[in-house]
């Protein structure tokens, strides 16, 4: 090994960093991993094959004299300590201008801070968000960057040969400084969670309702993908219906123990779009039915107690029919709430993100991509300034379309006590900001009522205070 000759270095050769370290090599750059693991330090250099191509160590001081100057490190390691911890130790190796790149799902304001400490010692700090779990990071995901522009073009190359492409263009674009890219692949998960919730109820619903089994499953999602709903989630799930149980007889997803766990991102979504006052009430209901569904032992207990009565049966064809149109709409909601909350925060954070652009790069490579992409990219692209997809022609179109197959189908869930919370709270929210008179002039009036909180008036301007006893 020379010293210097390698493009690019990786820290953390788990799974994903693995992966992305094989596809950097894969398009000629020289890649370099390290990693305290000699297991995994080994198990990359056999898959790699070529050691003057890619190779790695579990010296610190061999991985950082094998880089070219600046270097480009990129982390790819849990979240949290993990990442100050790697920081540090890289510190007294590195030189100015050097660029250390954060490929987890970090929480933004971790970003802003590491940023603001690295730019005092001269060395370039960016978070990247990664999407495409392993396969993605293989053969292309979509990659979110975000930081100092100049130290971008240092690695836009790689980033733009290893990314996912579509249409032959890369599913990676600069989305502006500081933490714009780690808190796109924050919304991301959260769109995602909403997107992974409301199919998890349609499922739920065909099963109950149109008693499909899984081959049936399969076949509706399978067609469900070749239409407007194509996306990752609808295809895969799909493909699980139809998955063996390898351990013994039928299909695995049935024997899978119904808790679903969460690392977080889908919850900071939810909190921040709290922080900074935009509703995106699918995605959070996404996070409580994870914690509902973790609360196993009293959900069997409850549902002794609260047994329910028979289903009533709707003819398979129709509710398929349905199913399609309402899943449709609640997909459209969800992206529009992670899109308001992106232009919202845009303006908080100063990220100046161009909404357009990300869409485009969400089109393959990530967790969440999906036909629907390409109409949200190019209302976008019309209109940067949006508030919301809901207020597009384009979008207005397709949700009164299939806005009567998602009442039907809420009145039919309540009715069946099917839980739907994910298509509920999407119509919900889709009357609510919809409405032009809402009744929370009643909440107004009791805030003041009980604590002189004031309220403005329709029909005059100016703050009041009603003495109400
Ligand atoms: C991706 C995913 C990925 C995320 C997993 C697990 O875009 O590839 O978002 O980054 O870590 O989906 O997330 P949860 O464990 O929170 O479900």
């Amino acid at each position: 090994m020379e010293n210097n000759t390698y493009d690019f270095g990786l820290i953390g050769l788990g799974v994903m960093g693995r992966n992305f370290i094989l596809n950097v090599a894969d398009h000629n750059y020289k890649a370099f991993g390290y990693d305290l693991d000699p297991e995994k330090v080994n198990a990359l250099i056999k898959e790699g094959g070529n050691q003057e191509k890619v190779s790695a160590s579990v010296e610190i001081t061999t991985f950082i004299s094998a880089l070219s100057l600046p270097r480009k490190i990129m982390l790819l390691v849990p979240a949290g300590k993990a990442v100050d911890a790697v920081i540090e130790s890289l510190l007294p190796h590195l030189s100015k201008d050097d660029i250390i790149i954060d490929g987890g799902n970090s929480f933004f304001t971790d970003t802003d801070r590491r940023e603001t400490y690295l730019q005092s010692k001269g060395i370039y700090f960016f978070g990247a968000g990664v999407s495409g779990g392993a396969e993605g990071a293989r053969n292309g995901p979509s990659i979110m960057p975000g930081g100092s522009r100049m130290a971008y073009k240092e690695v836009q190359p790689i980033f733009e040969a290893v990314a996912a492409k579509f249409n032959n263009e890369p599913c990676v674009a600069y989305l502006g400084p500081k933490s714009a890219g780690n808190y796109v692949k924050m919304v991301h998960n959260g769109i995602e969670y909403g997107l992974m919730q409301l199919t998890a109820e349609f499922y739920d619903l065909l099963k109950k309702g149109g008693q499909l089994n899984n081959n049936e499953l399969h076949q509706v999602f399978t067609e469900w993908n070749k239409g407007d709903l194509q996306s990752f989630l609808v295809e895969i799930s799909a493909q699980i219906f139809e998955k063996k149980d390898p351990l013994g007889h039928g299909q695995l997803v049935d024997k899978i123990l119904d808790k679903a766990k969460q690392k977080g991102t889908g919850k900071w979504t939810s909190q921040n779009a709290m922080d900074i006052g935009i509703p995106v009430p699918t995605i959070d209901i996404a996070v409580s039915m994870r914690e509902i569904s973790s609360l196993k032992e009293e959900r069997m207990l409850a549902s002794k107690k609260y047994g329910r009565g028979k289903t009533d049966l709707i003819e398979k064809e129709k509710l398929i029919t349905k199913a399609g149109k309402a899943l449709y709409f609640a997909f459209i909601i969800t992206y529009a709430q992670g899109m308001h909350q992106l232009r919202a925060a845009s303006n908080e954070y100063g990220y100046a993100l161009s909404l357009s652009g990300i869409a485009k790069i969400w089109r393959a490579g990530c967790i969440i991509r999906a036909a629907l992409l390409e109409d949200i990219a190019r209302v976008f692209e019309e209109d940067n300034e949006l508030a919301n997809l809901l207020l597009a022609p384009t979008f207005s179109e397709k949700i009164l379309e299939s806005v009567g197959a998602a009442r039907e189908l809420v009145t039919y869930a309540a009715h069946n006590g099917i839980p739907m919370p994910g298509l509920f709270n999407s119509l919900s929210y889709f009357d609510a900001y919809t409405s032009e008179q809402l009744p929370l002039n009643l909440i107004q009036a009791q805030r003041d009522y009980f604590g002189s909180h004031t309220y403005e008036r329709t029909d005059k301007e100016g703050i009041f205070h009603t003495d109400w006893s």
